[in-house]
């Protein structure tokens, strides 16, 4: 990456500072001399635009510039009282748990997601409630006009709420705004995106004024004590472009997931100053607007058919919440020369290790397969302990014989072929146990565990411990089975 160094002074002694350009990568701020079609930071191609640097009112400095002389600050101790009611909770239990309690005074939220996967809607139910609770809450669209605002809001039933709403892009405006009367609780800028100010020359949309845009905001959310939620829209990878140059100015990040087949959302913190991180808030997009969801487990094991081969329950964990989803494999004869290995909801990377213990420490032969996998209800998993049910899936529809339906299936398996205990098995034993499950496929060192949740054991110590478990239970198609029982 280059960078831009003009001496120590902002400007040459002796010159006059002159409009400037700059090419930058509209994905992730990197910042060049010249345009190239793929940027060195981020790996994007085609990210890369011209914008004007300069600032608009700066001005020019003539003669050399010298730091100026500063005004001395007051310096503070730790001990002193800290902010008074520091969170404001929404109300809305799944948000809250997300946030880590409610929004805290004076913090700024990026919110980011794909289109359409209901932002504006989570925020504008946010915003009402608060409103609802007593406290003054400004919604600015900079993407939908007021009217349109109001009608989703009436829809939803939100009409009576007292929430400020105003249609507005321009920053300085919203600034003054939002300055008049008592200081505004909760502020929702949807989206940053859309917003500019004339801090900066470049065109509304562009890093450089996104990230002055929101460097506005964040300056009035300090000031006043009002927490902001900045919405960003991000890209079809995942990214939050544009707005991922706001990342690190912002107090906490959150990322609202789903899948357009399924009406379930996921709010996840990614990044949070005044929580954890690994909290996931669940809500199910209704007709009535987005609702909660405090039982996801019963929710993602719905439609489950038990009877069939080659799916398994993992009892994962999502932050301080157990969770159950079904975890779906197909495994069938490969008609092409080199095998498919598709995956839905996990890492590809993490299949392809997981395929690989089990061919070398398992006796399974899989290379001649095609492989699908699949977790239920277009659910993400991100731990490393759905490595026993993602291998018991596998075995189960390589040799056509179903996992029991009563049991739950976790464990991180070792390149060794060992597999090993995953933190937190007893608030997953417990899940499962208050969900009917009678039965856990577990490491060896979580056997304990499932024993004090009432559940039968059925510990692994090794992979070849698991394929001998799931292939040595009663064929339906004892034709079908092709798993051989090597031991190390
Ligand atoms: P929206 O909040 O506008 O998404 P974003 O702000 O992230 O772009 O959500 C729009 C989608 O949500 C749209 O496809 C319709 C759907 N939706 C419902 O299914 N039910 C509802 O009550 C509402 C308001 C939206
Ligand atoms: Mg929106």
């Amino acid at each position: 990456m280059i960078r831009e160094f003009a001496g120590w002074t902002p400007y040459p002694r002796g010159t006059v500072a002159k409009r400037s350009t700059s090419f930058i990568c509209q994905a992730c701020g990197a910042v060049y001399q010249r345009w190239q079609g793929r940027c060195e930071a981020c790996g994007e191609w085609n990210s890369i635009a011209e914008e004007a640097t300069g600032e608009a009112n700066a001005a020019p400095v003539a003669g050399g510039a010298r730091l100026k002389k500063g005004r001395v600050i007051q310096l503070e101790g730790l001990a002193g009282t800290p902010m008074d009611a520091p969170r404001q909770p929404s109300g809305i239990a799944e948000l809250d748990r997300v946030t880590g309690g409610g929004f805290v005074k004076g913090s700024v939220i990026l919110l980011g997601g794909e289109p359409g996967i209901g932002k504006s809607t989570l925020l504008i139910q946010a915003a009402a409630a608060i409103a609802r609770a007593g406290s003054r809450c400004v919604y600015i669209s900079g993407e939908e006009s007021a009217g349109q605002v109001r009608l989703r809001a009436q829809r939803l039933g939100l009409g009576d709420a007292p929430v400020e709403l105003a249609a507005e892009t321009h920053v300085e405006d919203i600034l003054a705004t939002l300055a008049t009367g008592s200081p505004p609780r909760l502020v929702i800028i949807d989206s940053i995106q859309t917003m500019w100010t004339d801090a900066v020359e470049a065109a509304p949309g562009t890093v450089t004024q996104v990230r002055a845009s929101a460097q506005g905001l964040i300056r009035f959310a300090k000031a006043s004590g009002a927490a902001i939620i900045l919405v960003g829209h991000v890209t079809k990878d995942g990214q939050i472009a544009g707005p991922r140059v706001v990342e690190h100015m912002v107090d906490a990040v959150m990322s609202f997931e789903g899948d357009a087949a399924h009406h379930f959302r996921i709010l996840r913190a990614v990044k949070n100053r005044f929580g954890a991180t690994d909290e996931i808030g669940v809500f199910e997009m209704g007709g009535a607007g987005l609702v909660e969801v405090p039982n996801p487990s019963a929710l993602f094991l719905g439609a489950r058919d038990a009877s069939v081969s080659g799916t398994a329950v993992f009892a994962g964990m999502e932050g301080t919440r157990p969770l159950l989803v079904e975890i779906q494999a197909l495994v069938t004869p490969t008609a092409l020369g080199t095998p498919r290995r598709a995956v839905v909801g996990w890492d590809q990377s993490r299949l392809a290790m997981v395929l690989a213990v089990l061919e070398a420490r398992g006796g399974v032969r899989l290379g001649q397969h095609d492989v699908y996998m699949n977790v239920a209800g277009g659910f993400r998993i991100l731990e490393p302990a759905a490595d026993l049910a993602v291998a018991a899936a596998l075995v189960s529809s390589l040799a056509d014989i179903p996992i029991s339906p009563h049991a739950v299936v976790f464990g991180e398996i070792s390149l060794s072929g060992l597999i090993r205990p995953v933190p937190q098995a007893a608030p997953r034993l417990k899940e499962a146990a208050k969900l009917g499950f009678s039965e856990a496929l577990l490491p060896d060192g979580s056997a304990e565990a499932a024993r004090q949740a009432g559940l039968k054991t059925r510990p692994a110590l090794r992979i070849a411990d698991l394929v001998a478990e799931i292939a040595g239970g009663p064929p339906r198609k004892p034709s079908s089975a092709r798993v051989s029982h090597e031991r190390e």
